[in-house]
């Protein structure tokens, strides 16, 4: 990785495209194509601050710059006590509703220790269950995503089961006499869609509350962005050498943006201004398209199209980050594996009507483009660079400044959850 990190380090800058300027051709090109349901007092509201945050020059901030220890990042037992608090327990999105929208349709989590399938039963319902046969054990599902509408079937000895998990069926059932199917269906996982999002326990045996885990308000605003409407998903899995908060740190923040970005989303939005606001442990942080002011300044109240002039990301906690653009829904997915081994799962989904998916191919240039950023101008210098620095003992410490407020808000939630967890 750290070989390869170096290249991409290189790349230049004309390969990463610009980003900026095709979001700002999608707007001219689809106009104000209405595909999320935004709160007008939402809008308002974060538009307001933003522009008071533009005309500072400075983005919500904490109280002062913090530091985090190297060892945060390094030691197993300080990993081992994350994960038994936080990933073993919480909510994890396992896909979207739309990668799994018709009956049959399947999607595969390997990243946590359970592994998982979910799955949309002919009833319409999703269900999830643990990837292992009640004979002894083998995966039913080897693909990342299909379609098993006839239900799973075990290809080491045959033992079928339905759709909805039930064992249906036993090859050499008399060897197996006594045995009661009913009680050897496939082990369910907890699992809820909820706004076009597909959550699941981690583990068989961790309960899912979604209500306690989103609480009333997220759980309202998510309401409001119509997930469950997006399509064409592009996905890319990146493994990455590094600690998994060093991931999650290179979405929490703009002030990166001016150096890291500054051929492509620099030009398009406004760096180091962003408001952060905290639903519980998860996060909004908003950003402003260069073009908020005049058109705030151009328009009255009521002529307003604000939603596309903003870029309104969701954080939600542990490692689900969801940019929410006009014209795309970017998620970004965090597994870590180990203390310095860390899965990311880049999604991204175009909001656009069908019909338009195909425009161009402007769906797959913001794939690509998108996915090359993360991948040129974010993760080497977050992640795979940062951790070696740290590994090598040189660097005993990071900070992170007033201006990383939501980046110093998720190191506490960090570690109110560990603390909590005892
Ligand atoms: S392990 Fe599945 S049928 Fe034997
Ligand atoms: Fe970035």
């Amino acid at each position: 990785m750290e070989q390869a990190s170096a290249a991409l380090v290189e790349a230049p800058a004309e390969k990463i495209g610009l980003m900026g300027e095709m979001m700002a051709e999608a707007g001219k090109r689809f106009g104000h194509v209405k595909t999320a349901t935004a709160d007008a007092e939402l809008l308002q509201s974060l538009s307001e601050r933003l522009l008071k945050l533009i005309g500072n020059k400075r983005p919500d901030e904490a109280p002062t710059y913090i530091t985090v220890p190297a060892s945060a990042y390094l030691d197993p037992a300080h990993f081992a006590r994350e994960k038994a608090a936080i990933f073993d327990r919480m909510p994890i999105l396992a896909c979207l509703s739309s990668d799994i929208a018709h009956a049959g349709d399947y999607r595969r989590v390997q990243e946590l220790d359970t592994p998982i399938i979910v799955t949309r039963t002919r009833k319409g319902e999703v269900k999830a269950f643990v990837n292992g046969c009640r004979h002894r054990g083998a995966a039913l599902v080897y693909d990342d995503a299909g379609n098993a509408k006839g239900g799973f079937l075990c290809p080491y000895h045959g033992w079928a089961y339905t759709d909805e998990g039930d064992l249906k069926g036993i090859a050499c059932p008399e060897a197996f006499e006594g045995l009661d199917k009913k009680e050897h269906g496939l082990v369910q996982v907890p699992c809820e869609e909820r706004h076009g999002l597909v959550f699941v326990s981690p583990r068989a045996d961790a309960p899912l509350d979604l209500d306690t885990f989103l609480g009333p308000d997220l759980d309202r605003e998510l309401a409001l962005w119509q997930f469950d409407k997006v399509t064409g998903a592009r996905s890319e899995p990146v493994a990455l050498k590094g600690n998994w908060k060093l991931v999650y740190d290179t979405f929490l923040e703009s002030y990166h943006f001016a150096q890291a970005h500054k051929n492509n989303l620099a030009t398009f939005y406004v760096p180091n201004v962003n408001t952060v606001d905290r639903f519980g442990k998860h996060q909004r942080i908003a950003v402003a398209n260069r073009t908020l002011p005049d058109h705030v300044a151009a328009h009255a109240p009521e002529e307003r199209q604000l939603q596309d002039h903003l870029l309104i990301a969701y954080v939600l906690f542990p490692g689900i980050v969801l940019i929410n653009s006009p014209q795309i829904l970017e998620v970004f997915r965090i597994f870590p594996q180990s203390v310095d081994t860390t899965i990311v799962q880049h999604s991204c989904y175009s909001k656009l009507p069908a019909e338009m998916n195909g425009n161009d191919g402007f769906f797959e240039m913001v794939w690509q483009s998108a996915h090359n950023i993360v991948m040129n101008e974010d993760f080497p210098f977050g992640v795979t660079t940062a951790h070696r620095a740290l590994a090598s003992g040189s660097i005993k410490e990071l900070i992170f400044g007033r201006n990383e407020l939501a980046v110093q808000n998720n190191y506490a939630v960090i570690r109110e959850t560990v603390d909590a967890a005892g």
